[in-house]
Parts: structure tokens; sequence; C-alpha cells
């Protein structure tokens, strides 16, 4: 893949809030998640689990996620996929106390954009969803109080006639500097 077929890639996902009623089966899913789990972390400490949560269980964990009427749309999703980290991690405990950093939100920030781009590439939609109420996942799913869950990542197959929507970004040179 060269950097133009990236781009057209990264061009293509975009946070689908409309759902189609078609089911995503579990293997893609997976696979989605399998391939994700490459991304890159501090130390290599892998500090994350994925959950990814398509049964019954799935409309308990959606009640986790709407705040004040939002979200309604991740209803139709195929998966919800937790995105969590045991935070009592030995080797993460000596990162944070050595680089004096919090190393494990970013680790599972860069799972998330490896999550949703891999769904992309598989023909998956996909939202972040960052509103979510942790302690009644972690509930639903018997997760220990130390488990974080950043965000949710909704998974299914966009409806259909989703338009792609032109991306809308600050310009280039307001947010870019070279320096030599
Ligand atoms: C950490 C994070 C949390 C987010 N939370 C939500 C959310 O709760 N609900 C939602 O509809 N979109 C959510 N989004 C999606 C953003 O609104 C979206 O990525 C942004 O508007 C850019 O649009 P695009 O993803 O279509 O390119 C979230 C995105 C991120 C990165």
């Amino acid at each position: 893949m060269d950097l133009k077929e990236l781009e057209e890639l990264y061009l293509k996902r975009q946070s689908c809030r409309e759902f189609s009623d078609m089911v995503v089966p579990d293997e893609v899913i997976t696979e989605i998640c399998r391939v994700a789990l490459l991304a890159p972390s501090a130390m290599d400490a892998q500090p994350w689990q994925l959950i990814a949560v398509t049964g019954e269980k799935r409309a308990e964990v959606l009640k986790g996620m709407q705040r004040m009427g939002m979200n309604k749309f991740a209803s139709k999703a195929s998966a919800i996929v937790v995105i969590a980290s045991d935070k009592s991690g030995g080797l993460m405990k000596v990162g944070e106390i050595f680089k004096e950093n919090e190393f494990v939100k970013n680790d599972l920030g860069i799972l998330t954009a490896h999550l949703v781009l891999a769904a992309e590439a598989a023909g998956v939609g996909s939202c972040i969803i960052g509103w979510r109420d942790e302690e009644r996942i972690r509930e639903v799913l018997g997760l220990k109080k130390n488990v974080c869950i950043p965000e949710v990542v909704a998974l299914g197959y966009p409806a259909e006639g989703y338009p792609v929507r032109p991306k809308k970004r600050k310009p280039f040179e307001e947010v870019f500097t070279l320096v030599k």
C-alpha cells in the first residue's frame, strides 16, 4: 500500500452514525480486532484488552453509552468493542514511574485508531464513542474496578446510501510547521 492508498483509506474512514440491519459476522469483528492489536505501545507494554460484545450483552453495554440522548445510533451496531486497560499491570506501573507520564491512555488511543482503520479496510463502519459510563460497562462485563475504559467503538455495516462526507479539517498550514 502506498501513501495515496493510505490517504484514500483515511478519507473513507468516518464516524458512521447509521448502521444497516446486516450483521457483521463475529469472525470479521475478530479479524478486525486481531489486526488492530498490531498497534504500537510505549515500551511494548501492550496495556490493553479488546472486548467485542456482539450478543445479548450488547444491549446492556449500550445503556452505558447513551448519555443525554446521545449515541442512540449505536443500538444498530453489530458489535460494541470495549477498549480497556487493567491499570494494575506491573510493567505499566514501572513505565509510568520512570517516564513520569501517563502512557496508557495514549496507547489505547493509538489502538483505537488502528481499530477503526482496520474496520474500514474490512468494509465495516465504525464510530468511536467517548461518551460512556465506565462504571456501568464494567458492571455489565464483570470487570474489576481498576479497569479503565477510555472509549468504546461501535462497529457495523453502514446503512445503504450512507454518504462519505468530505473531511473538514483545519487548514494544513495552521497545524503543520516544517522546522529545519
Ligand atoms: C475520543 C473520541 C470520542 C468520540 N466520541 C464520540 C461520541 O461519543 N459520539 C459520536 O457520535 N462521535 C464521537 N466521536 C467521533 C468524532 O465526533 C469524529 O471523529 C469527528 O467529528 C471527526 O469526524 P469523522 O470521524 O467522521 O472524520 C469521538 C471521537 C473521538 C476520537
